[in-house]
């Protein structure tokens, strides 16, 4: 509410907090227990009399991550003697999805509160501009390049199967959302499964148990070419396309080629390096900064301690991108 000063000069203020009422909203009203739909864009719509009290910022930031487009109704905002008192100058920009000016609206007073129904209707049915309802959990399609060879046997390929599962898992999946498809290789290359054959979370990880070991040598970079043909060339073009490489071992042919293609085509690459496998490979597999895209564990047994690395860097990656 307003702050005031009165005649008697003394100050009158409340609290106007839509930073919490943000955190509360985001933690309790778009669960799946609360009735919330995957594949429906989240919108949160706060109408601030005035301006906050409290910030906004950090509670928007987090509230845009877990994929709610906010838009902000500023009704009776600061006039020019007032703006003093708000805590953030622009708190609307600092909070909404977009600074592009979709996500905010400014309102005279509460009696013209009712013209900012239809054009605010209007907005949020234009899901195609709802961009936080992306994620970095629903807006990928995501390639898995498994080295099948024979150093790795088939008790540590289910291990590596395992660790594919285990990250697909932690996406939410569906034919709008992110998309998983799988590559095995050896000398030679095959397409497990396609971006456009499961849709479901369950019906990907049964193809992942169904994967059958295949045993013979390894040529990552035939690999890395085949993955760009047969998987990302039917990526959609609003997702993003993000290829996961396991190795075991130095790839008997050259890398480096099909490695830049892959960075130049805008796929990020992550590359995963056990026992045998070649450090600087790794590095030359994985987008740059390598540090934050290639990975080695000593052994298969310690591949599960990458799935919580891969998975902080493909949303932090995700959620630095620019805001406007
Ligand atoms: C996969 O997840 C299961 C269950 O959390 C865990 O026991 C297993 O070690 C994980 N394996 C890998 C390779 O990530």
């Amino acid at each position: 509410k307003r702050k005031q000063t009165n005649k008697g000069g003394n100050d009158m203020s409340f609290l106007v907090l839509p930073g919490r009422a943000i955190s509360f909203v985001t933690k309790n009203f778009f669960s799946k227990t609360n009735g919330n739909r995957g594949g429906a864009p989240n919108v949160a719509v706060v109408m601030v009399d005035g301006w906050p009290t409290d910030k906004v910022e950090e509670a928007s930031r987090l509230a845009r991550e877990s994929g709610i487009n906010i838009f902000f109704i500023t009704i009776e905002g600061a006039v020019e003697n007032e703006k003093q008192y708000v805590l953030e100058p622009n708190f609307a920009n600092k909070a909404v999805c977009r600074t592009n000016g979709f996500y905010s609206l400014n309102v005279q007073n509460w009696y013209g509160l009712h013209k900012s129904v239809q054009p605010l209707v209007k907005r949020v049915c234009d899901t195609d501009r709802l961009a936080c309802s992306k994620t970095c959990l629903n807006s990928a399609d995501i390639g898995f390049v498994i080295d099948g060879s024979s150093s790795v046997g088939t008790s540590n390929f289910r291990t590596v199967l395992q660790f594919v599962a285990n990250l697909s898992k932690e996406f939410e999946i569906s034919d709008t959302d992110t998309r998983i498809g799988a590559v095995q290789y050896t000398y030679e290359q095959r397409l497990e499964f396609g971006f456009d054959q499961y849709n479901t979370k369950s019906d990907v990880l049964n193809a992942i148990k169904r994967v059958g070991y295949w045993s013979g040598g390894t040529s990552t970079g035939a690999a890395i070419n085949y993955a760009l043909e047969q998987l990302f060339k039917k990526s959609k073009p609003n997702k993003r396309k993000l290829m996961i490489l396991i190795t075991d071992g130095r790839s008997y042919d050259d890398i480096r080629i099909p490695a830049m293609v892959a960075h130049h085509k805008g796929v990020i690459t992550y590359a995963i390096g056990v026992a045998w496998a070649a450090q600087d490979e790794l590095e030359i597999i994985a987008t740059h900064p390598a540090r934050d895209h290639a990975f080695f564990v000593d052994e298969f047994d310690n591949l599960y301690k990458s799935v919580p690395k891969v998975i902080q860097n493909i949303c932090s990656e995700f959620n630095s991108q620019p805001r406007n």
